[in-house]
């Protein structure tokens, strides 16, 4: 079937992408349907038509999916795609992705994976916001970006940071009308106001982070004075980022209230974390997914293991309470030095950090003799560099725990391994992000002994 521009097509979302667009097919063509959920009947309008896939708006819903969740909230959901699909239903799809995944890409088919570990209120899970400061006819709004667009809609009442965060974010837009604080305008690179930024720890204290795009904060002794009246914040910063595109915060930061770092904790670690600081985003979850890596390690105290992609350390920290040695292998300096610190405050002097490109890095700790036995990784989105794995390959460890943000390159990886004398023993998704498309996979690959030729 030839298809158009602005042809409308009727049809059934089927599955989701990545980024948790449905998924429309016809005549085994695809395409990606913002909003659309898995069950939908529904009329598309074609968007844009590209070789391999297009994009289609829905006109109308004709029979709603039957695991449509009843919930309302549709304002900000391009950054929750999956809020309107029903819990549990998107722990079953995480857990089939993984699934498929491990069969596509590393034709592992007889492999049990465990059902998504998910949150019992999976709700006001993220410790880390940052929000966008749009323009609506010159004035200020604070929130998320409409689905599918660059509009940014008011977001007074989120579902995803915890409540100090909302009550936080209203004192500011407060701030913001009254004293007239104009937002930064991309294209024009004029105006003030381009971010928030809200952390929140355990104990539900808060640092906020106000990010502009020159050193100019008018009215800052305003801002600071109602902000520090309310009970819980700890820290304000201000933030100067006078790049024209992301990231979101600029180099310069300047404390303008209280504490210069916040502290929270990841089951029995400290961590201190100051404005830029990685930490993850979902506690609750984060602490599930490092005690499923650390009952698939099995660190005992003879053990040396190597935690490459380590970030601040925090999977290290599990470990080394339990092993003899770590080496955490990262390349961002700053994180790096976080891992130190954090190794500090929590008493642990057995765990040694690397700045370095893990391609570089762990092939020469190899070459240099240092030995290992256990191996974890963690990789970004495009997953382990072939260097990586053809050095743990080398050093033959007995265990490999795979922590993985992405089940496709990490299906990939596992398949080098499984090539190269590796078995996969267990696979357990965790849903660190509820209502996205993301999740997260911990692996388990043990050496069977004998390496088989590629
Ligand atoms: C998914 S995060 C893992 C963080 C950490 N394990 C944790 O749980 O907090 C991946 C980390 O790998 C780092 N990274 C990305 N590419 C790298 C590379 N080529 N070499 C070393 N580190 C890298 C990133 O900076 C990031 O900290």
């Amino acid at each position: 079937m030839d298809f158009k521009l602005g042809d409308i097509l009727k049809g059934e979302i089927m599955d989701f992408t990545h980024e948790g667009n449905g998924v429309m097919k016809k005549d085994n063509f695809a395409f990606f349907v913002p909003g659309g959920i898995i069950g939908d009947k529904v009329e598309i309008k074609i968007r844009e038509l590209k070789k391999h896939y297009g994009t289609g708006s829905i006109i109308k819903i004709i029979e709603p999916s039957s695991d449509r969740a009843n919930n309302d909230i549709v304002s900000f959901s391009g950054e929750i795609p999956l809020i309107n699909y029903n819990y549990s239903k998107q722990l079953e799809w995480k857990r089939h992705k993984v699934k498929m995944d491990l069969l596509k890409f590393a034709a592992l088919s007889d492999i049990e994976v465990k059902d998504t570990l998910g949150m019992d209120h999976p709700y006001r899970y993220r410790n880390h916001m940052q929000i966008p400061v749009g323009n609506r006819k010159g004035k200020a709004v604070l929130g998320f970006f409409e689905k599918g667009s660059h509009n940014i809609v008011d977001m007074d009442g989120s579902i995803l940071q915890p409540e100090i965060g909302d009550e936080i974010l209203d004192t500011i837009r407060k701030w913001v009308e009254k004293y007239n604080i104009s937002p930064y305008d991309r294209r024009t690179n004029k105006g003030i106001l381009r971010h928030i930024g809200i952390r929140t720890n355990k104990d539900n204290q808060a640092m906020v982070i106000i990010v502009t795009a020159t050193d100019n904060l008018p009215n800052s002794k305003e801002l600071i004075n109602v902000l520090k009246s309310k009970e819980g914040i700890v820290s304000i910063y201000h933030n100067i980022n006078n790049q024209k595109s992301s990231p979101t915060y600029g180099r310069k930061y300047i404390r303008l209230y209280g504490e210069d770092r916040l502290v929270d904790y990841l089951g029995n670690f400290k961590f201190s974390i100051s404005p830029n600081s990685f930490f993850q985003v979902n506690r609750s979850q984060a602490k599930i997914l490092y005690s499923t890596a650390m009952d698939y390690l099995e660190p005992s105290m003879e053990d040396i293991v190597f935690d490459i992609y380590c970030g601040i350390g925090t999977i290290s920290l599990y470990i080394a309470e339990k092993a003899k040695k770590v080496y955490g292998i990262e390349y961002i300096k700053a994180a790096t030095d976080d891992a130190l610190e954090n190794a500090k405050l929590n008493k642990i002097n057995n765990a040694e950090f690397i700045t370095g490109k893990a391609e570089e890095v762990f092939p020469d700790l190899m070459s240099k003799g240092i030995k290992g036995n256990k191996v974890v990784v963690d990789p970004p989105r495009k997953g382990c560099e072939p260097e990586v794995l053809e050095a743990i390959v080398k050093l033959n460890p007995e265990r490999v725990v795979y922590v993985s943000c992405n089940s496709a390159t990490m299906a990939r990886d596992v398949k080098y391994l499984l090539d190269n004398g590796y078995e996969a023993k267990k696979v357990q998704p965790v849903d660190m992000f509820p209502h996205t498309a993301h999740v997260e996979t911990v692996v388990l690959l043990t050496n069977s002994g004998s390496k088989a030729k590629k």
